[in-house]
């Protein structure tokens, strides 16, 4: 319950609506004619935003009509993609209310709140009968969790016996302190960044078979070349995920980035289903 609080505490900004407002204002954005991708580059929690998460969707295979649990939403990018994009029926659930207030509003913006509904909740108690849905993906939120075997337990009981998990998280490469504050944690106290071994050993122990992992740190220092070239820019870009992140986002990101490159940490997936 206490990491509950800090996590939210963490990503809690207070006006998170109206700045997302106002920075897509000033980038010349129509309020009243949004489209999901005209929100990407802000509503995207996870290293190389939409990029990743066409990426993703290839290795995850998603398809219409598809019920899925975006576990962690955020603030709905992924859902709204998935639901836009592939034609899923998205659920997803946050600790922060905040976010899924953003999340909520967002997807009323762009005319799909049929299709993707989030609700304040925790990944370690999904508020989901059994077999609710057909797939589950989860990114960028396992580093806030200690108990991976409960959280998998969590997920498996809501997924289908068919049904497909996939996970797109920072992961640990080598030992060693972690640099804060960083996107996900302001400091070691809410970071459980655990390596893709043991990710697996929780997996296959909550009744998973993973079927493919894939070290996406390439992509992730590609993006961050991509990330200076912009910021070198004369005018930065209004919109952004600094605007999330908060008043220390360049600390946060200048922290991430080194962890990357030295290789302690890296982004990576795992496709993942329930095993027959
Ligand atoms: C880095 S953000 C990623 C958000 C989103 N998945 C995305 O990629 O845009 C991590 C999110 O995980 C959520 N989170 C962390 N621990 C959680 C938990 N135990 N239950 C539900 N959500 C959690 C946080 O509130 C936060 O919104």
């Amino acid at each position: 319950m206490e990491i509950e609080q800090a996590v939210t505490r963490h990503y809690t900004h207070g006006s998170l609506e109206e700045a997302i407002l106002n920075a897509l204002v000033a980038a010349g954005k129509d309020l009243n004619r949004l489209t999901p991708n005209d929100l990407a580059p802000v509503d995207e929690f996870h290293i190389g935003g939409r990029q990743a998460t066409v990426a993703f969707a290839e290795q995850f295979g998603p398809r219409p009509g598809m019920r899925l649990l975006d576990v962690g939403c955020g603030l709905g990018g992924a859902a709204r993609y998935f639901a836009h994009e592939h034609g899923c029926q998205v659920s997803g659930i946050d600790l922060s209310g905040e976010y899924v207030d953003v999340a909520n509003a967002l997807a009323a913006r762009v005319g799909l709140s049929e299709r993707v509904l989030c609700q304040e909740g925790s990944a370690l108690a999904l508020p989901f009968a059994p077999g609710s849905f057909d797939g589950a993906y989860m990114f960028h939120v396992g580093m806030n969790i200690e108990n991976k075997l409960a959280l998998f337990a969590q997920v498996r009981r809501v997924l289908t016996p068919s049904g497909v998990f996939g996970i797109y998280d920072v992961m640990r490469l080598a030992a060693g302190e972690l640099s804060y504050p960083v996107p996900w944690a302001s400091g070691p106290d809410s970071s459980f960044v655990a390596d893709a071994a043991s990710y697996r050993r929780a997996l296959e122990a909550e009744g998973f078979e993973v079927l493919k992992e894939r070290n996406r740190r390439d992509f992730a220092l590609e993006v961050f070349a991509q990330m200076r070239a912009r910021g070198a820019a004369a005018t930065p870009a209004p919109l952004g995920l600094h605007i999330v992140m908060g008043a220390n986002a360049a600390q946060k990101v200048k922290n991430m980035i080194g962890d990357i490159s030295s290789g302690l940490i890296a982004p990576t997936e795992l496709t993942c289903r329930v095993a027959g």
